[in-house]
């Protein structure tokens, strides 16, 4: 059985039950070494997942008799690998437990209800950024490429100055959260995830 587990924004305290009971009886973990390292006190083996997706469902596909988890940041559905394993494997050998994505965690500290928010990412790719200018609420996975002063600059340069709530290493001892409008962004920021307030 192949299991993928959403193992929330980083800390111990916000996996959920059910998935910390699937970490511990895992055959084998497969997770980037960040993730892995969080649960180096496991029985399992380990396996190291590296950009090679198709290397890792053809293995995973043959490693469907042992209990195998795939940890994923946040939650798997949201830009995370659980869209591709469910391409993948059916429903009756794939289980997805669902995290708290940073996202939602990054509301939650900001008190920003999630009702109408369209939810995108820059990880990895161009966002669309007449779509993230057309809506009044927007969160958005980064990477180090286009981040909140990238996102910041694309709104300023369509004459928007919407308010940024940037959730840095969001639920580690170095977690910053900033509320600015995108005229005060900074160049850089750690790992992050971006809430856009687009007034109206
Ligand atoms: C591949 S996406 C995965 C998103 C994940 N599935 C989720 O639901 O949070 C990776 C991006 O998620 C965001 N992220 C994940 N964990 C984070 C954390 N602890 N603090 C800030 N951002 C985080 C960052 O934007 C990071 O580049």
């Amino acid at each position: 059985m192949l299991t993928v587990v959403g193992i929330g924004p980083g800390a111990a305290q916000f996996l959920t039950l059910q998935g910390h009971n699937a970490i511990q009886e895992a055959d084998i973990l497969v997770g980037g070494a960040r993730q892995l390292a969080l649960f180096a006190h496991c029985r399992g083996k380990t396996r190291l997942l590296d950009s090679d997706l198709d290397g890792l469902i053809l293995w995973l596909s043959e490693h469907l008799h042992q209990r195998v988890v795939v940890l994923a940041s946040g939650d798997p559905l949201i830009y995370g690998i659980g869209k591709r394993l469910a391409a993948c494997f059916p429903p009756e050998q794939l289980r997805i437990i669902p995290g708290i994505s940073s996202i939602q965690y990054l509301c939650a500290k900001a008190a920003v209800d999630m009702n109408d928010l369209w939810i995108t990412s820059s990880h990895g790719r161009e966002p669309d950024f007449a779509a993230i200018a057309a809506h009044q609420k927007v969160a958005m996975v980064t990477d180090n490429i286009i981040g909140p002063y990238a996102i910041a600059q694309a709104l300023l340069a369509r004459g928007l100055n919407p308010t940024l709530i940037i959730g840095e290493n969001l639920t580690s001892a170095d977690e910053r959260i900033h509320r600015l409008a995108a005229c005060d962004v900074a160049k850089t920021y750690a790992m992050n995830v971006v809430v856009i307030l687009n007034e109206r």
